[in-house]
């Protein structure tokens, strides 16, 4: 018995064979092997009759009308070979039974009914999707002669059997037509989970394929395979961190949608978008000149994709509501600023500064920017919050004329202080660089990584400047001789740096040397200081302390220590008022010195 099953199997894969093989409609022979072999496998996994699995799969799509006549003609055609095959009566009906089913039903017919048939539909439906699905639709729509996407054929919602053959679509609109809604339907245990993750193979290829149609496009947010024009808020972002947690935040709300207008508008010669392509190569150059060799093309990439989103999107924000996510960093204010120079006209933008809201709610707790913060933070913001302040014509024309005094600052580093942005020199952070420096223990002759040092200077205050920046400036101070390194300057994880004690003759000193001098009279003078309060705290407690306090004279053996330890205690006392009095008299003098170095300091 056993051998004629095996026997039958093999002939109904050359009988499959010999139908699908030249096809190009997406029944092809290999389509029909996988889903033999899923099917196989299902069969173990669930129990099923492996034997009526294999025969129905390799026969499961012989029927089917595009290779014949009709279909009741594909039926008999089976039916038929089933018969000249040897196939047991009843196994014959259960196949029969599984391909009307599978084939003549177009997802809308009935159930199927034995567990068998199950596993076939599963194995057929697992091949329609993941990234194997994905070429076969594009197969399919090359067959038929569809065109891949366009954007102006609309999806078709409800329609017919006659409506899903006939009419016009396009691969694209075939993933949301039927391939996303697949993984619903899988009858089996084991089918649904192998499901999960074609089906995000689906969902990705759509999100980059949206991206892709994104670029470069003034008539995206129209065209979008994914939005298709049904928006009704979009909201804007200065960074994908936040765009990311927006996302999640919003994946109920499938007509609110987010866009990034990245770009790290802290550094470097501004954008001027009158001029575009001058200043952006003027921009570029500038990072070039500075920054490390190393990802400069992931650099010159991000800088690449800025300006496509800048160039093109908010021109097609003019009809939409906006919310625009501007937290209380550097970036994200300069981000608002541009955005408003460039959308002068609109009549619904409303703002939404998240850090302080997020303050204001929590004292005590406070992020740099709105990409700190999780997406159920925003969405307590977002909750709680009735102050996403429509922006009045006056407050966008203050934001547009503020960013136009900042384009004509003509300058390299920009700095949030309280409210205001300000152009700093591009050495504002070097002295946090030295003192970094000088607290991670890189003293002269002793080495740290630089990686070290630069996340000790980001991390210590309320930095949001990337971190090749910092390493920039690092290059910079090692070039100007105030730190020393040790390794190759490539990446800042290959070298590392140390504070160095200039040895040229004073007149010679470079800027940041002398900023390296007194950076470490500052060190050490606030360590000192510290030390100070410290030892005079402790003092005044030892003074307090009696030694009838301390409990020793209890037992009349020791009264002769406890006096000798109290003339010990009161000497103590005495050294240590002339020892304080001499170190305030030297702290004050340090603090007059480093007065006068600040006042006469040259700014760089
Ligand atoms: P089945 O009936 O086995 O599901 P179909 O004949 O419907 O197979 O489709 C064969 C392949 O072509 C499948 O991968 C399917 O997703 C794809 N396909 C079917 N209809 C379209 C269409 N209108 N546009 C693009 N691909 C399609
Ligand atoms: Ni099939």
């Amino acid at each position: 018995m056993k051998s004629t099953y095996s026997q039958i199997i093999q002939q109904a894969q050359g009988f499959a064979r010999s139908v699908h093989d030249r096809d190009a409609s997406g029944h092809d022979w290999w389509h029909v092997q996988r889903v033999t072999r899923i099917a196989r496998l299902l069969a173990y996994l669930e129990g099923a009759n492996p034997y009526i699995c294999e025969l129905s799969a390799y026969l499961h799509d012989v029927a089917d009308e595009k290779l014949n006549e009709s279909k009741e003609a594909g039926y008999e055609r089976v039916q038929h070979w089933l018969k000249q095959a040897g196939v047991e009566a009843s196994d014959q009906e259960t196949v029969l039974e599984i391909i009307s089913t599978m084939s003549f039903s177009g997802g809308t017919g009935r159930a199927m009914r034995t567990l068998e048939g199950q596993i076939v539909q599963d194995a057929d439906r697992l091949d329609a999707i993941g990234t194997i699905g994905i070429a076969r639709t594009f197969a399919y729509s090359g067959w038929k002669g569809q065109s891949m996407y366009d954007p102006y054929i609309p999806l078709r919602e409800h329609m017919t059997r006659e409506e899903y053959r006939k009419g016009k679509s396009t691969a694209i609109n075939h993933f949301y037509e039927k391939l996303l809604k697949l993984k619903d339907k899988m009858n089996t245990e084991s089918a649904r989970l192998l499901a999960d993750g074609k089906h995000q193979s689906l969902e990705l290829f759509l999100q980059f394929f949206d991206k892709e149609w994104a670029m470069g496009n003034e008539a995206y947010l129209n065209e979008s395979p994914i939005h298709r024009g049904n928006v009704s808020l979009v909201h804007i972002t200065f960074d994908d961190s936040t765009a990311g947690s927006l996302r999640m935040m919003l994946r109920s709300k499938p007509g609110e949608i987010v866009i990034t207008l990245d770009d790290d508008l802290m550094v470097g010669p501004l954008p001027k978008d009158h001029d575009f392509s001058h200043s952006f190569s003027t921009r570029n150059e500038w990072f070039q000149e500075r920054y490390s060799i190393t990802h400069a093309d992931d650099r010159k990439l991000t800088m690449l994709q800025a300006a496509f989103a800048w160039l093109t999107l908010p021109q097609q924000l003019n009809e939409l509501p906006c919310l625009i996510w501007a937290g209380d960093s550097a970036s994200e204010q300069l981000g608002l600023r541009r955005l408003l120079s460039l959308i002068p006209d609109h009549l619904d933008v409303r703002l939404v500064n998240a850090t302080s809201i997020h303050r204001q709610q929590n004292p005590n707790s406070w992020y740099r920017g709105t990409f700190e913060m999780a997406s159920e933070k925003l969405q307590i913001v977002m909750d709680t919050s009735e102050e996403h302040v429509p922006l009045s014509p006056q407050d966008q024309a203050g934001y547009r004329a503020d960013w136009q005094r900042l384009v004509n600052d003509d300058g390299f580093l920009r700095v949030l202080q309280g409210e205001e942005l300000r152009t700093v020199p591009e050495s504002y952070y070097d002295a946090d660089i030295l003192q970094a420096a000088y607290r991670l223990e890189a003293r002269h002759g002793f080495f740290k990584k630089s990686a070290r040092i630069i996340g000790e200077v980001i991390g210590m205050g309320e930095l949001t400047v990337s971190d090749s920046f910092i390493e920039y400036r690092v290059r910079h101070l090692i070039q100007e001789g105030a730190l020393t390194y040790n390794g190759e300057l490539t990446a800042m994880r290959n070298y590392c740096i140390s504070l160095v004690d200039a040895s040229t003759p004073e007149e010679r000193w470079t800027h940041a040397q002398r900023l390296a001098k007194v950076v470490k009279l500052k060190s050490l003078m606030s360590e000192m200081m510290e030390i100070h309060f410290a030892e005079r705290g402790l003092m005044e407690e030892i003074h307090q302390l009696d030694t009838v306090g301390l409990g020793l004279s209890i037992s009349s053996d020791l009264e002769a220590f406890t006096s000798s330890m109290q003339s010990q205690i009161d000497r103590l006392l005495s050294t240590y008022q002339q020892h304080q009095e001499q170190r305030v008299s030297f702290l004050g003098s340090l603090e007059k010195v480093l007065t006068q170095i600040d006042e006469k300091a040259p700014k760089e």
